[in-house]
């Protein structure tokens, strides 16, 4: 029997999780296996990777990959290096950019910002999710600089794109899910965290969705080995169905497929000054999809997953996979850092903050049915100064005569808007 889906959101939402989680059950016991059993393979294969993590941790390993830029553009990525990529699912890219590009990009994002007296005009955090880190601008609502689209347009952007997608599995059931080769152009914003910022971070959560990643036809069909008791064939790698289906909206929604989010920094920023972090464990996603459907969470409850708000990781209900948090080891100016778009993720407090700590968000966001779709709305926004549609309303670009313009796009830039 078919898994009722609700492709726009449900109305009555402790009824449709009621009613979600007794077909998730039945179609799981149907495999053979109880939701229990089912439950325990996974735990254990989870279990394996946090002590992996645990124990490199104790050997003073690096958690996270990190691979040199020219081994990437070269194609001489090391196997022990894509392994380890493969089985942590986040990496930094050192030398990603020289330093001084790096460090270009950010003074003429403060003369881009400077010139429009941002700094007046600034009306407070358009969002409730980012609102929380404070009411100085941390987070710039700005996406038309010309450094954010040379970043966004260049070569070596495309170049390590082209490898992240390259890690995802894009053709499978007779269908090409992406182009590897392609990337959409994702336009978010920029960070800017002053030296002696105090900031309390950002809790352990992921980004994808949130009662969509049960509830839409096309995730029920992504996450089908989760769904159907065939949880040793789960393979987080895999992109099928991922790349045409709807989202529910909410405040911190991402309309796109990313294979990969990301950022690219533009100051030094040492691993103990509030920090991302990741699970790296790109698979953990399983255990946050099943877990809800043990006995002991309420039926009309996900975990604490609701609609409008991240979807959180807790250790209330997953202390097992916030055994691995895992920050960045240091990074500088031209490096980059992306994780897996299922990974559970943070930022670390910090008090009193040494150095800038800048980055701009780039995601790894190849062209498909969904980015396609979006797409026609960011060459909008380009176009108008706007803000994109995933992100509040506050369009303060729009006036601004020197934002990025279309004749300064490249082939890569004129094919990731989808302008040919
Ligand atoms: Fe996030």
């Amino acid at each position: 029997m078919p898994l009722p889906h609700w492709e726009q959101q449900p109305t009555d939402l402790p009824a449709a999780t009621r009613e979600i989680k007794s077909a998730l059950r039945a179609q799981i016991a149907a495999s053979g296996r109880s939701v229990e059993e089912v439950f325990a393979v996974l735990e254990k294969r989870i279990q394996a990777d946090v002590d992996d993590i645990k124990a490199a941790k104790d050997r003073g390993e690096t958690i996270w990959p990190v691979i040199d830029y020219a081994d990437i553009e070269a194609g001489t990525v090391p196997p022990d290096q894509l392994a380890k990529l493969h089985r942590r699912g986040c990496l930094v890219v050192r030398g990603h950019f020289p330093r001084e590009q790096a460090l270009a990009w950010d003074d003429s994002i403060v003369d881009y910002v400077e010139s429009n007296q941002f700094f007046d005009n600034y009306r407070g955090p358009g969002d409730d999710f980012f609102g929380s880190v404070g009411s100085k601008p941390e987070i710039y609502p700005i996406y038309w600089s010309p450094a954010q689209m040379q970043a966004r347009q260049s070569v070596r952007m495309s170049c390590v794109q082209k490898f992240l997608n390259g890690q995802w599995k894009h053709e499978s059931e007779g269908t090409q899910w992406f182009d590897p080769e392609r990337d959409s152009l994702y336009p978010d914003r920029i960070r800017r965290r002053p030296p002696g910022a105090n900031s309390g971070g950002l809790g352990t959560h992921l980004d994808p969705g949130t009662l969509d990643l049960w509830m839409t036809q096309a995730y029920q069909q992504a996450f089908r080995h989760l769904f159907d008791g065939s949880v040793e064939q789960y393979d987080p790698w895999d992109a099928a169905y991922r790349t045409t289906g709807p989202q529910y909206p909410g405040s911190t929604m991402c309309s796109v497929f990313r294979t990969f989010q990301g950022w690219t920094a533009l100051s030094d920023m040492a691993h103990d000054q509030g920090v991302l972090h990741t699970v790296p464990i790109p698979a953990a996603m399983a255990y946050l999809l099943l877990r809800p459907l043990l006995t002991d969470v309420p039926d009309d409850d996900m975990c604490g997953v609701t609609v409008n708000q991240v979807f959180p990781a807790s250790l209330k209900w997953h202390p097992l996979l916030l055994e691995a948090l895992s920050g960045i080891p240091d990074v500088h100016a031209g490096d980059s850092v992306w994780w897996h778009c299922d990974m559970i993720h943070s930022v670390a407090p910090v008090e009193d903050q040494q150095g800038w700590g800048n980055v701009m968000y780039i995601p790894a966001a190849p062209w498909c049915p969904r980015n396609e779709r979006y797409a026609a709305q960011v060459r909008d926004a380009f176009t108008t100064g706007s803000s994109p549609s995933d992100f509040p309303e506050e369009h303060y670009e729009r006036s601004w005569p020197n934002r990025f313009s279309t004749d300064e796009l490249s082939e890569i830039g004129r094919r990731g808007l989808g302008i040919l």
